[in-house]
């Protein structure tokens, strides 16, 4: 029995009628959907990405946990400095499964240690979380795949400083722990210099792609999360969708075929992931960096210049009712919703009867739960959606547990893949993020960026004096 399950009608004709996607326009894209399984296949067979294989690595998943059952008990906090796919995944897989209400104030019930994602370099935040983890009772784990992202580095040397002041030199490895590229980088090389503990990010799977590796278990071991029921979830979605090739039979692949019709033959180019759950509002946020980085390209895989890529949204429901919900529905007609729902929740907090009774106002709530609340606001947004003929599908987790979890994030992973297929570009690349890191690198004066220095000053001098500073 799948943990997830995913309705797609109302996306189709058979939902809202001729706005939807009809029968043919499904079937015509069906032999290029195959082929977007074959490829990625073809990239897991020659060793060129691996995010399909990373569940079955069981030895990794000892490693972390055997890593977490060292930690002493007065780690009580565990800090990642790492920023986009090295932070977004780790921080979706906590805030599902641990369900931290406030993680700047307290751990979760039951929970060996208390998270943090710091993820920019905001010095106002960096500096408050600073004082609120003591160097005695913190470990640092450093997630950075090419080992030179600029706000990781620069994290990682306030926090060095930080710990040998505090600890002197010898205790600094018991508060340190590095995830990069097992060869590459100059991580590594400070991994084999300072003999700190470390892990491996594989070669062959990028950040976005990398929850399932260290990178997102390790964070997940240090918080006692069920690390082989993620792996479980994920292997079942992977058996699920990486070799079938029809498009009415795979989940990921009538995803990714959906969205990519909608935007290129319908016009709808922003997809919206709106969770009714809180805990799965990072989920989505974790879905909108793999959406955006993989699919928005210049270039297709022919050097042809394109110019492509769906714009993703994240929106929490029932919150966004009381935000863009008015866009959504009556907004230009530019939009995919899907929404994103726990059928268990294990947990209801009951609306009483008779508090405000005399009042019809209030006495209808009486009786229901918080969580049936959640609920027909969903129904009652989807099927007013469905009535305006706009576009949704709805994904609904058994429970938010492990499983369901790994099955989620790995039902993403493929249906990104794929679409990139469609697209005709490199899901995996980020060309236009590399030419900003290296700008910024030359800005702020690294060795061997000098051109970027002076390309920088060229790009300022052409912008000439600013004129619109009011
Ligand atoms: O998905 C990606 O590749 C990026 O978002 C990276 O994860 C991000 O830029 C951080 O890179 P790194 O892990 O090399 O520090």
């Amino acid at each position: 029995m799948p943990a997830l399950t995913i309705d797609m009608t109302c996306l189709t004709s058979s939902g809202i009628g001729e706005e939807g996607l009809s029968e043919s326009e499904l079937q015509d894209v069906a032999p290029r959907a195959a082929v977007a399984v074959q490829e990625t296949r073809k990239a897991h067979a020659e060793g060129k990405v691996g995010f399909f294989e990373a569940p079955r690595a069981r030895d990794v998943a000892s490693r972390v946990l055997e890593y977490a059952r060292r930690l002493p008990p007065e780690i009580e906090n565990f800090v990642v400095l790492g920023i986009g796919g090295s932070s977004l995944g780790g921080r979706a897989l906590y805030t599902a499964l641990a369900k931290p209400l406030d993680p700047l104030h307290a751990r979760s019930k039951g929970m060996p240690r208390r998270l943090f994602f710091p993820d920019n370099v905001d010095p106002c935040t960096f500096h408050a979380l600073l004082k609120l983890c003591p160097p005695e009772n913190t470990v640092f784990n450093v997630v950075t795949k090419s080992g030179s992202t600029v706000e990781t580095a620069a994290q990682l040397l306030i926090v060095l400083d930080r710990l040998s002041r505090a600890l002197g030199e010898q205790r600094v490895r018991k508060h340190l722990v590095v995830t990069t590229d097992p060869d590459k980088g100059p991580l590594r090389r400070v991994v084999r210099d300072m003999g700190l503990e470390s892990f491996e990010v594989p070669s062959n799977i990028g950040g976005r792609f990398s929850v399932l590796t260290p990178v997102g278990l390790l964070p997940a071991a240090a918080a006692g999360l069920d690390v082989h029921g993620i792996l479980d979830g994920a292997s079942a979605m992977a058996r699920r969708v990486a070799d079938e090739t029809s498009v009415f039979r795979n989940p990921a692949l009538l995803l990714a075929s959906a969205l990519y019709l909608h935007d290129q033959r319908r016009g709808r180019n922003i997809h919206v992931l709106m969770p009714y759950a809180d805990g799965l509002y990072d989920a989505a946020e974790w879905f909108r960096q793999l959406w955006a980085e993989s699919l928005g390209k210049a270039r297709d895989l022919k050097g042809n210049t394109v110019h492509v890529g769906p714009t993703p949204v994240a929106a929490r429901g029932a919150t966004d009712q009381h935000s863009q919900v008015q866009l959504f529905m009556e907004g230009p007609d530019d939009k995919v919703i899907l929404f994103l729902t726990v059928k268990e929740r294990g947990l209801e907090v009951q609306i009483p009867r008779g508090v405000l009774g005399e009042y019809d106002d209030f006495a209808y709530l009486g009786g229901h739960g918080l969580g049936e609340l959640l609920d027909a606001e969903r129904k009652g947004t989807q099927l007013a959606l469905t009535r305006e003929g706009r576009p949704t599908a709805t994904i609904t987790l058994e429970r938010q547990d492990a499983i369901a979890l790994g099955e989620l994030l790995m039902l993403f992973q493929a249906a990104t893949a794929f679409a990139g297929s469609l697209y005709g570009v490199d899901p995996y690349d980020q060309p236009g993020v590399e030419e900003g890191k290296r700008l910024a690198f030359g800005l702020i004066g690294r060795k061997g960026h000098e051109a970027y220095a002076e390309a920088a000053s060229q790009v300022m001098k052409a912008l000439g004096d600013p004129r619109f500073i009011l």
